[in-house]
């Protein structure tokens, strides 16, 4: 027991020798990570991107059951934008947003319905100014709060509440690993002698491992006196084979829609 426990500090090394030069700033690691992406998809280099029809099966019946249809959604933190564009199975109208640049350039294609734009999704005001233009909206995450601080999940969930005004519902699914990030990072693969090449790229880029994020983080980010949650519980994200031919990683997570408590309420 001991042994597993301390195993996981023998990390350390490797991850300070992959990280060695990369910048502390989060925006600047996340653009450094998408900038080095050669691939993405289900072959790809991006972790996060199995495109598993389990998770969307899940996100399409609860948005079906709690979110009015018709309105525009917005998709916070998009990368390379595969979620938005599944997301025009739901509204005609998908706006996909995220910090970086270069992650923006790879989303940005030609199918209909579907505009892309840079911004940090937990700078202030952003909700307003986005609900001036479009009115009120849905909205998606997926796996971008457990990256953020808690600061930063506050400035974000200020953003969602004046986006999704009187009518709009939030869907979020975000990892929920139980461990810190070292034992994430574990069950990522990452061994004291060797990264594996999906994890050492983000390691090199600066992108920090996730926190975890559970029904005691969707409280904390969207309290109950201003935060409706209409269903929550125990999911799975998924993220691509760690090495060519593996299995797909069933990575633990945690799924909400949630919605502001609304007039009259
Ligand atoms: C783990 S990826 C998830 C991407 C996408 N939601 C998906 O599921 O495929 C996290 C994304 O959040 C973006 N991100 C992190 N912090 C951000 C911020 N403050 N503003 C905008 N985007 C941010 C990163 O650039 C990255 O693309």
């Amino acid at each position: 027991m001991t042994v597993v426990v301390w195993r996981k500090y023998l990390l350390i090394p490797r991850l300070t020798l992959a990280s060695l030069g990369a910048p502390r700033s989060q925006t600047r690691a996340w653009e450094r990570y998408w900038a080095g992406v050669t691939r993405t998809g289900p072959d790809g280099d991006v972790l996060w991107e199995a495109d598993q029809p389990a998770e969307n099966d899940l996100l399409a019946s609860a948005l079906r059951r709690h979110a009015r249809p018709g309105l525009p959604m917005v998709d916070l933190g998009c990368g390379s934008g595969r979620q938005a564009y599944a997301l025009t199975g739901f509204a005609s109208r998908v706006i996909g947003i995220d910090g970086s640049a270069a992650a923006i350039a790879r989303a940005s294609g030609t199918a209909g319905g579907v505009t892309f734009r840079v911004a940090d999704i937990a700078a202030a005001g952003l909700g307003e100014r986005l609900h001036e233009e479009l009115g009120d909206a849905n909205v998606h995450i997926r796996g971008v709060l457990h990256v953020l601080d808690d600061a930063s999940r506050q400035a974000v969930a200020a953003n969602v509440a004046a986006l999704l005004g009187e009518t709009g519902t939030l869907y979020l699914s975000e990892t929920n690993h139980t461990g810190d990030p070292l034992d994430y990072l574990l069950d990522q693969g990452a061994r004291p002698t060797r990264l594996p090449p999906l994890v050492h790229r983000l390691i090199s880029a600066g992108v920090r491992a996730p926190r975890r994020f559970g029904p005691e983080e969707v409280a904390g980010a969207f309290p109950g006196d201003a935060w409706e949650v209409l269903e929550q519980g125990a999911a799975e994200v998924y993220g691509v084979p760690l090495a060519p031919g593996g299995p797909v990683q069933r990575i633990p997570a945690w799924y909400a829609v949630v919605r502001t408590r609304r007039r009259g309420q």
